[in-house]
């Protein structure tokens, strides 16, 4: 970790790797409300250490109502992965495509939790200088379709899988091997994730794979069964703003609206 300025050009321009800033300053965006969504400080912290043109990311990701997205489907992740580690308070959590996600502060404030963050190295390596690998909390520099960086993971405990914003950036055929080897490698846990609709996937070059909904997955993985299949406009209650609340709503009523952005739970 260094307590000066980070340059964020070291990390590549491919378009996929940069998302990793538009949700970021989204949640920082949502820590500044009255009554945020999430509430991630370390986002707005994270936010001030990064050298980048924010304004340029502003009109990018133009907050306004798509920061709400973020913030429930991060608020649905935390609360499924805080009822996991209650119920298994010695598990290992694996967190993929972490970004400058402060999910292991957010629910491990101790860093008492066997806790592993992987993202592609180069992400790391700007991780690193942000956040401290503290206790037990480890960083991970590989791609998820490699071989190796499993075997690092111990498997004696259940293990939480984190996935937020990932795996509709990889190729049906990486999720499908990935899940397999997930659940080859570790005997017990949850895994939990967010999809997006098949015509969001479709409108967006960067988007590769959805589950249309969690059965999918099972037909891919029998040991995967889908506990939960939340989308987040169910929680638009959350949402500080009345007329995103009435958006929201009027979004949920759709089903094709509303499933924009769904959240996952499985278990194994
Ligand atoms: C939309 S960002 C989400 C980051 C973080 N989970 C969050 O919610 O802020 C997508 C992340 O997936 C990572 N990623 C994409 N493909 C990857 C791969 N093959 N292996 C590891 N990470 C990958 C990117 O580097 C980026 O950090």
């Amino acid at each position: 970790m260094n307590e000066g300025k980070v340059d964020f050009r070291a990390v590549p321009d491919d378009g996929v790797t940069w998302t990793l800033l538009g949700t970021l300053y989204l949640r920082a965006w949502d820590n500044r409300l009255p009554h945020p969504i999430l509430g991630d400080r370390y986002a707005a912290e994270a936010i001030e250490r990064i050298d980048y043109d924010f304004a340029k990311l502003k009109r990018r990701v133009r907050p306004g109502g798509s920061q709400f997205l973020v913030g429930l489907r991060a608020r649905q992740l935390d609360d499924w992965g805080a009822a996991f580690l209650a119920r298994h308070p010695d598990a290992t959590v694996l967190q993929l495509g972490c970004g400058l996600d402060s999910r292991m502060m957010r629910l491990d404030p101790e860093g008492a939790l066997r806790w592993f963050d992987l993202d592609m190295p180069q992400v790391i390596d700007l991780r690193r200088q942000i956040y401290p690998e503290r206790g037990r909390y480890r960083m991970i520099g590989a791609s998820v379709t490699e071989d190796g960086w499993l075997e690092e993971i111990p498997a004696d405990r259940p293990v939480l899988v984190v996935a937020e914003g990932l795996l509709p950036y990889l190729t049906a055929a990486d999720v499908r091997r990935l899940l397999g080897r997930l659940t080859d490698r570790f005997p017990s846990g949850e895994l939990i994730f967010d999809g997006l609709a098949p015509w969001v996937v479709r409108m967006n070059k960067l988007f590769q794979w959805s589950p249309r909904d969690g059965r999918d997955v099972e037909r891919w993985n029998p040991r995967l069964t889908c506990a939960e299949q939340v989308p987040v406009t169910t929680h638009r209650r959350l949402i500080p703003v009345r007329r995103y609340r009435v958006l929201y709503r009027l979004l949920h009523a759709v089903p094709a609206l509303r499933n924009i952005s769904v959240d996952y739970r499985f278990t194994f």
